[in-house]
C-alpha cells in the first residue's frame, strides 16, 4: 500500500533536483546570459523563448506563457500526475520515495518489483541477441529485414533463446509468473513464454517495461506472441512505441496508429518517428484518449486487406466520443496487400507522406462507409443513411464539429427539408482563448513588487523596513503580499520552484504565482540589473500611490 507522500520530502526533492539539468535531458539547452534557452517544448516557435532559470529553479515560455517548477515539467511535459512526476523526479535523482503510514493509504498497489524484474529480463535479452550462440539468427533475421542497428538499439530489441526455464534459472520465478514472463500450469509445470523469438519489449509511457512481444524467426506459427494481460499491462490501454515517439517528440503534430510492431520500426527506421500500435487488438477508445494528450490529429493506418479494412471501421465507431472540437481524425487506406513495413520500403518517406497527407477526413470516409450500396438519389437510400449514422452522431461531444456533421447528413437527405437528423447541438459559443495572456498591458507598480518578491523570496526581509508604511497601500496588494510573506516565511524556499510548490493545492492561487512568477520584471539579458534597487523603487511608489489613494478618499468624503 501506498500511502501520501511527505510534504519535506518534496520540499527536499526539489532541493536535490537541478531543473537545468532535468530539462536538459528532454530539450537541449543553450546557456544565454543568467538562464537557459530552447525553442520552447509546448508549442511550435522558430526563435527560442522557452528559458530555464538556475536560481530561480523555474522554467518560462515567454510565447506561449507556461512555466513552473521541476514538477510542473515533468507533468507537463511527460503528461504525468503529480505523483508520477513525484516518482520520476525522485528516479532522476536517484532517491526512493518514502511514503506517510495511516490515514492516507490509497489503492495504488506498489509494482515496482515487475517493472525491476521485466526490466532486468529485457537487458537479459538484449545481451542475448549479441552473445547467445543463437543470437545470431535473431540479427541474421532483422537484417534480412531490413532493420539497422541503430533502431534495434532504441528500441532495445532482444532474443529469447529457445529454452524452456532460461529465465527461471536466472530471475525469481514467482515475480516471473506474476509478470507474464513464465507460463504456469494448474499441473505445477512452469515454462519460459518467449522461446526463440525475436522480442520487443513495449514500455509505458513514462518508459517502465510492462510486457513483451516476440516474432518467430521463420514461418512456425504463432507469428506473434504477446505479453498476457497482467497487473500492470493492459492491451486496451498501452500502446508500442508510444514512450520512443514522445522521447522524440513530446508534442507530435500528428500520430499514425498501425498495426505490427514491424510498421513501428520501419516506419521509425525511415524517420517516420511518430508511430505506434495497438497490441494485436483492435484500437480502443483508451488508445484514442491516451493519444489526443499527446496530440491533436489520429491517422489509422492499417493493413490494405480485409482485416485491415474491418479494423478502420472499428477504430472509426471507438473515436466518435473522442470527438472534441480541436482534435481529429485521418483515415489512410493502404493499397491491397500492403503494410505500413512494406510500403515505406517501397515508396520511400516522400511515397509516405503524400498518402498520409493526402488521406481522408473521418467525416468523409464516414458518409462514404455508410454509404455503400445506398442509393442517395432515393428517399429510401436518404432515410436509410440518417438512421445509419444516428447512432454514431450522437455519441460525439457537443461541439462545432458535431454540429457540422449534423448539417452535411442533413444535406444528404435534402429532398425533404426537414431535419431528419435533429439531435441536440448546443454549442457552448463563448470562445475562450488564451489571447488575454499574451496582450501586453502596462506592468503596475504593485504588480512588480509581487513579482519580484516570488522571484527572488530573499527580498522579504527588505519589505519589513516598511511594513509601518504601508497602512494605505489597496486592500488588494495588502492581502497578495501577506499571501506570499506568508508562504515564505512558512517555507523558508530556496528559490521560485520551491515556493510554487507550496501553493499546489490551491489552484487559484497557485495560477495566480505562477503568472506573477512568469512577468519579465528584469529584461532577460541584462546582468547588470539591480533587483533590490528595481525592488525597493516599486515598492516605495506602491507606498505612494496608496498614500494618494487614500487622502483622495477622503477629500472625496469630506
Ligand atoms: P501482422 O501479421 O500484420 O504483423 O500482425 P506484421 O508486422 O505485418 O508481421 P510481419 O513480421 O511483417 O510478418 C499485426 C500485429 O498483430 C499481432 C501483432 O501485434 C502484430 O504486430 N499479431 C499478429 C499477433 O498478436 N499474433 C499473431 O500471430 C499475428
Ligand atoms: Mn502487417
Amino acid at each position: 500500500m501506498a500511502g501520501k507522500i511527505p510534504r519535506e520530502f518534496i520540499d527536499e526533492l526539489l532541493l536535490r533536483v537541478d531543473i537545468v539539468d532535468l530539462i536538459d535531458l528532454h530539450v537541449p539547452l543553450k546557456k544565454a546570459g543568467n538562464s537557459f534557452k530552447a525553442r520552447c517544448p509546448f508549442h511550435t516557435e522558430k526563435s527560442p523563448s522557452f528559458s530555464v532559470n538556475r536560481n530561480k529553479q523555474f522554467y518560462h515560455c515567454f510565447g506561449c506563457g507556461v512555466g513552473g517548477n521541476a514538477i510542473s515539467f515533468l507533468m507537463e511535459f511527460s503528461h504525468l500526475d503529480f505523483v508520477e512526476a513525484i516518482e520520476d523526479l525522485a528516479r532522476f535523482v536517484g532517491i526512493k520515495v518514502p511514503r506517510e503510514a495511516g490515514q492516507y493509504q490509497s489503492n495504488k498497489q506498489d509494482y515496482s518489483d515487475l517493472y525491476l524484474i521485466l526490466e532486468r529480463v529485457a537487458i537479459f535479452y538484449v545481451e542475448q541477441l549479441r552473445h547467445h550462440v543463437q543470437g545470431n539468427k535473431a540479427i541474421e533475421y532483422l537484417k534480412s529485414r531490413g532493420l539497422s542497428g541503430e533502431i534495434a538499439k532504441q528500441f532495445s530489441l532482444g532474443y529469447a533463446p529457445d529454452d524452456w526455464s532460461i529465465l527461471a534459472s536466472k530471475f525469481d520465478v514467482e515475480l516471473l509468473i506474476n509478470a507474464g514472463m513464465v507460463v504456469a500450469k494448474d499441473n505445477g509445470g512452469r515454462y519460459d513464454r518467449f522461446r526463440g523469438r525475436l522480442v520487443f519489449p513495449i514500455r509505458d509511457k513514462r518508459n517502465r517495461i510492462i510486457g513483451f512481444g516476440g516474432r518467430v524467426l521463420d514461418d512456425s506459427m504463432p507469428k506473434y506472441l504477446n505479453s498476457p494481460e497482467t497487473a500492470i499491462f493492459s492491451k486496451g490501454k498501452e500502446l508500442y512505441g508510444l514512450f520512443e515517439l514522445l522521447e522524440k517528440q513530446s508534442k507530435p503534430e500528428r500520430i499514425i496508429i498501425v498495426e505490427g510492431y514491424m510498421d513501428v520500426l520501419a516506419l521509425a527506421q525511415f524517420g517516420i518517428h511518430y508511430s505506434v500500435a495497438a497490441l494485436g487488438t483492435a484500437t480502443s477508445k483508451n488508445h484514442l484518449d491516451l493519444l489526443f494528450r499527446f496530440t491533436s490529429e489520429i491517422v489509422f493506418c492499417f493493413d490494405g486487406d480485409t482485416a485491415g479494412q474491418n479494423a478502420t471501421w472499428k477504430a472509426v465507431q471507438e473515436s466518435f466520443p473522442c470527438l472534441k472540437d480541436g482534435r481529429q481524425i485521418r483515415i489512410m487506406l493502404l493499397p491491397d496487400g500492403q503494410d505500413p513495413d512494406c510500403l515505406v520500403r517501397e515508396e520511400g518517406v516522400t511515397g509516405f507522406e503524400k498518402r498520409l497527407h493526402d488521406s481522408q477526413m473521418l467525416s468523409d470516409y464516414f458518409i462514404e462507409f455508410l454509404a455503400q450500396e445506398l442509393n442517395l438519389a432515393t428517399l429510401e437510400g436518404q432515410s436509410q443513411i440518417i438512421s445509419r449514422a444516428k447512432p454514431h452522431v450522437e455519441k460525439i461531444p457537443n461541439g462545432i464539429f458535431r454540429e457540422k456533421m449534423i448539417t452535411k447528413l442533413n444535406e444528404l437527405s435534402d429532398s425533404t427539408g426537414l431535419d431528419v437528423l435533429s439531435i441536440q447541438a448546443t454549442i457552448d459559443r463563448e470562445i475562450t482563448s488564451n489571447t488575454a495572456a499574451f496582450q501586453i498591458k502596462p506592468i503596475k507598480p504593485e504588480h512588480v513588487v509581487l513579482a519580484l518578491l516570488i522571484q527572488n523570496p530573499e527580498m522579504a526581509e527588505i519589505i519589513e523596513e516598511f511594513v509601518d508604511k504601508w497602512d494605505e497601500i489597496s486592500f488588494n496588494t495588502k492581502n497578495g503580499l501577506l499571501a506570499v510573506l506568508d508562504g515564505i516565511e512558512t517555507n523558508q524556499p530556496k528559490n521560485t520552484g520551491s515556493l510554487l510548490e507550496a501553493y499546489r493545492g490551491d489552484t487559484e492561487k497557485h495560477e495566480w504565482l505562477t503568472g506573477l512568477a512568469n512577468m519579465e520584471v528584469i529584461p532577460s539579458d541584462n546582468d547588470d540589473f539591480d533587483t533590490k534597487e528595481a525592488f525597493v523603487g516599486a515598492l516605495k511608489r506602491v507606498i505612494e500611490l496608496g498614500k494618494k489613494r487614500y487622502i483622495n478618499e477622503l477629500l472625496e468624503k469630506i
